[in-house]
């Protein structure tokens, strides 16, 4: 079977920018799991590969960089790409480097993780900051101090110039914290990564983030099923396992589908070789305005509650919905 057309979608960049503009193909395979074992990352980031997938989505924090990386120096051996420039690859920095001095050398060692020259774009994970070196969840209060949003991003800034990444952007912020970063952003964020799928469909944020050209990323956009966090159970939705069946597709088809009909970008994970294959099959049908009206009405939750599960915060996404 020949791989899918996977549409792509262009970053904002500065002006100054050395980079020609970034594309990004608008379905990336996520790698945030509770157990990311090397081998088994590795093995479906290159079946992946031929696939069709172009798009990577890894952190410091998923322990899927490495594989991640290996898997890239492989398919580049085995000649399944040609070129390192034909992947699109994201990482994070993670709260405990959420410090200017510490970007550049988290970077860094991001990048050798992945045995990389440089990343497609790097994300502030979340807009909190932990004490240096506190890097497991789940953070009580005491491990939390003031967030330089400023420095760090000033730092971020210094790393698209050195050539080490070529879009910057961020990860969980609220319009609010998006304003405030874009009152003195010298590089203004591409993506806001963000949990978006059919039953948190961050209308709002989406909406501001479309004023400002920033892209937004759904994460979890099959409702992380298996992970501590899945609370919303989408992929065992009524409504849109009828939906499904009208269209004979599989009930992740048509959320992933959903997204792509908002104009988002999204990273389901799957490490199974079928699952994976049915993910990148949603390019070539689409969903009716029935359908759409349908979604509409899911009922609406956040898995990521503010105070709750890793974070302590009371009010991490400033009230918004
Ligand atoms: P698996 O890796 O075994 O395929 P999210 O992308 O929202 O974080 O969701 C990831 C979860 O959804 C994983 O448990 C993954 O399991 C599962 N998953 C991914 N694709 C599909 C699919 N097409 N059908 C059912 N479950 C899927």
């Amino acid at each position: 079977m020949s791989a899918p057309n996977v549409p792509k979608v262009v970053l904002q960049q500065p002006p100054s920018s050395k980079w020609n503009p970034v594309t990004v193909p608008v379905i990336g395979l996520g790698t945030a799991a509770a157990n990311n074992d090397g081998d088994v990352v590795k093995s479906a980031v290159i079946e992946a590969i031929k696939m069709g997938y172009r798009h990577f989505d890894t952190a410091a924090q998923y322990g899927s960089e490495q594989g991640l990386g290996e898997a890239i120096a492989e398919a580049l051996q085995l000649g399944l790409i040609a070129s390192r420039d034909e992947l699109f690859i994201t990482s994070k920095l993670w709260c405990c480097d959420n410090h200017p001095h510490l970007v550049l050398p988290a970077l860094q060692k991001s990048l050798q993780s992945l045995k990389l020259d440089y990343l497609d774009l790097y994300l502030v994970h979340w807009p909190i900051s932990a004490k240096p070196g506190m890097r497991d969840m789940p953070y009580s209060e005491e491990c939390l101090v003031p967030f330089d949003l400023k420095g760090v991003w000033a730092a971020m800034e210094e790393c698209h110039k050195l050539g080490l990444t070529k879009s910057i952007g961020v990860s969980n912020f609220s319009c609010k914290k998006l304003e405030n970063l874009l009152s003195f952003a010298t590089i203004p964020p591409s993506v806001n990564q963000v949990e978006m799928n059919i039953a948190w469909q961050q209308k709002n944020l989406r909406e501001y983030c479309k004023a400002k050209g920033i892209i937004v990323t759904a994460y979890s956009p099959l409702g992380a099923k298996g992970s501590i966090w899945d609370i919303n159970q989408i992929l065992d939705n009524e409504l849109t396992k009828q939906i499904a069946q009208a269209h004979g597709k599989t009930v992740a088809q048509v959320c992933l589908r959903w997204l792509f009909e908002q104009g988002v970008i999204f990273i389901p994970k799957s490490y199974n070789k079928e699952r994976l294959q049915k993910n990148i099959e949603i390019f070539d049908w689409s969903l009716t305005k029935d359908d759409h009206e349908k979604i509409n009405q899911v009922k609406q939750e956040r898995m990521f509650k503010n105070g709750t599960a890793a974070f302590p915060l009371p009010d991490l996404f400033d009230g918004e919905t």
